[in-house]
């Protein structure tokens, strides 16, 4: 706006200016001319009283010149004023004077002429000559006043605009200035106000961050308590399970071995009842050794992972009917790592048998220098990853299990396309989580 506003100035300022100089070159010109047929009356004069005065006709060539420009002065004259201006009567008063002026200078040349002595001398005699110079001066000397009033009024014009527009100009400038500089202000302004809100919500976000750090890492703890608890529990279970009730189940089939041989002759039914009361207790020993199986593996305390898994797998195998191919190498981990790879292939197993439909199960567990990988893949209908429910736990169980042995879990399935449960855990997974 403050440029428009300069711009509407300056054009405004030039404008007058060209104006009032193009009337000062008209005033100007106006006076000169006015001063030229002056200039000119006076020499047809001179050259009119010395031709009089000495009869010579080369004062009449000056006298002539001066006849002809007169009449062209007066021309040009009356082109300069517009018919309305008040000069205009003063001109044609100048111009009425100016041909008498004239019309008595020429009668007298040519009564000169003609030798019409006492004509000519007459003429010259009377005032008439000076009365008409005297009142052409006067009527000249108003012009040419009138004039230089114009081009005074005109230069005051100039001066006037060039005042306005320097006002003008310095006002819209101081005014751009500070404008600007409120700008400059206000922006600086809001783009603290912006910084300190971001530093406030940089903040916040970064004690939120630091809360859900701390929430996940004692949930995380928390979890693996409870699964060391868990496994702790089962363990203890196991151990009453195998000494208190295994004790008395022994007992038990010793006393009904002793009865049998003592009771040796006595009525069938009674060998009978014996017999299968030894059957009962033979079952019961079977249950009890599977739930003990179930609980904690003795076979992975006594025969290591590879046979605990290959047991694991036939086991499945038999009670579901899915053929199972196992590819399994020895791995040098510690208890709770083979734990680790046990309850996976065991959890991966059960999922199979609930959702999968599959025909067929590939359990592989590989040994590479540093770390271990175990998958298990089978062709049944797959899943969503993505769309688990959260109140599920297998999955998630697994994953926390290998992670916070320093391992990675992943999970790959599609629907119609199987799934594979890949776990990679390191070998010595204290020395690393010591490292990271
Ligand atoms: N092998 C698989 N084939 C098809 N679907 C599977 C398979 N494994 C897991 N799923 C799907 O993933 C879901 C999550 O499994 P996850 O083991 O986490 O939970 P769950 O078995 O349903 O319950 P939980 O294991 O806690 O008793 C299952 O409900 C099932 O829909
Ligand atoms: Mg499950």
């Amino acid at each position: 706006m403050a440029a428009l506003v300069l711009i509407a100035i300056n054009e405004t300022g030039y404008n007058r200016s060209t104006q009032a100089l193009e009337q000062i070159d008209d005033y100007s010109r106006t006076r000169n001319a006015v001063n030229r047929l002056l200039q000119h009356v006076l020499d047809a004069e001179t050259g009119s009283r010395g031709y009089l005065l000495t009869g010579d006709p080369r004062y009449l060539e000056p006298y002539n010149a001066a006849v002809v420009e007169i009449s062209q002065n007066l021309e040009s004259l009356r082109a300069s004023y517009p018919e309305e201006a008040t000069e205009s009567a003063t001109l044609a008063q100048l111009t009425r004077n100016v041909q008498r002026k004239l019309a008595e200078m020429d009668l007298s040349v040519r009564m000169r002429k003609q030798g019409n002595e006492d004509a000519w001398k007459f003429v010259l005699m009377t005032d008439v000559g000076k009365e008409h110079m005297d009142a052409i001066r006067d009527q000249a000397g108003k012009l040419i006043q009138s004039a230089t009033t114009g081009m005074v009024a005109a230069q005051q014009q100039v001066e006037q605009t060039l005042i306005l527009s320097r006002v003008g100009i310095g006002v819209v400038a101081l005014a751009a200035l500070t404008a600007f500089y409120l700008y400059l202000r206000q922006s600086t302004r809001l783009k603290l106000a912006g910084e300190q809100q971001q530093r406030a919500l940089q903040q916040e976000r970064d004690l939120l961050e630091s809360q859900v750090r701390e929430r996940t890492a004692s949930l995380a703890q928390l979890a693996t308590h409870l699964q060391q608890v868990r496994e702790e529990e089962r363990g203890h279970l196991a151990r009453e399970l195998h000494d208190e009730l295994g004790a008395l189940l022994t007992a038990a089939k010793l006393d009904v071995a002793r009865l049998k041989s003592k009771l040796a002759g006595q009525p069938p039914e009674i060998g009978q009842r014996l017999q299968h009361l030894t059957e009962t207790l033979n079952s019961g020993i079977a249950l009890k050794r599977r739930i003990i199986e179930d609980l904690r593996p003795s076979s992975l305390a006594n025969l290591g992972l590879t046979a605990a898994l290959e047991i694991l797998a036939r086991e499945f195998s038999e009670r579901s009917g899915i053929e199972i191919a196992t590819s399994l190498e020895d791995v040098a981990l510690d208890d709770s790592g083979q734990l680790t790879v046990y309850r996976l292939v065991q959890e991966s197993l059960t999922n199979v048998g609930k959702y999968a439909e599959a025909t067929q199960i590939d359990i592989s567990v590989h040994s590479y220098s540093n770390h271990v990988e175990v998958e298990i893949k089978d062709d049944g209908k797959g899943f969503d990853p993505q769309a688990v429910r959260p109140s599920t736990h297998g999955l998630a169980g697994m994953r926390h299990r290998v992670e916070a042995a320093g391992g990675r879990f992943a999970v790959a399935s599609q629907l119609g396309a199987g799934t594979r449960v890949t776990a990679v855990l390191p070998k010595a997974p204290l020395a690393i989580a010591a490292l990271t």
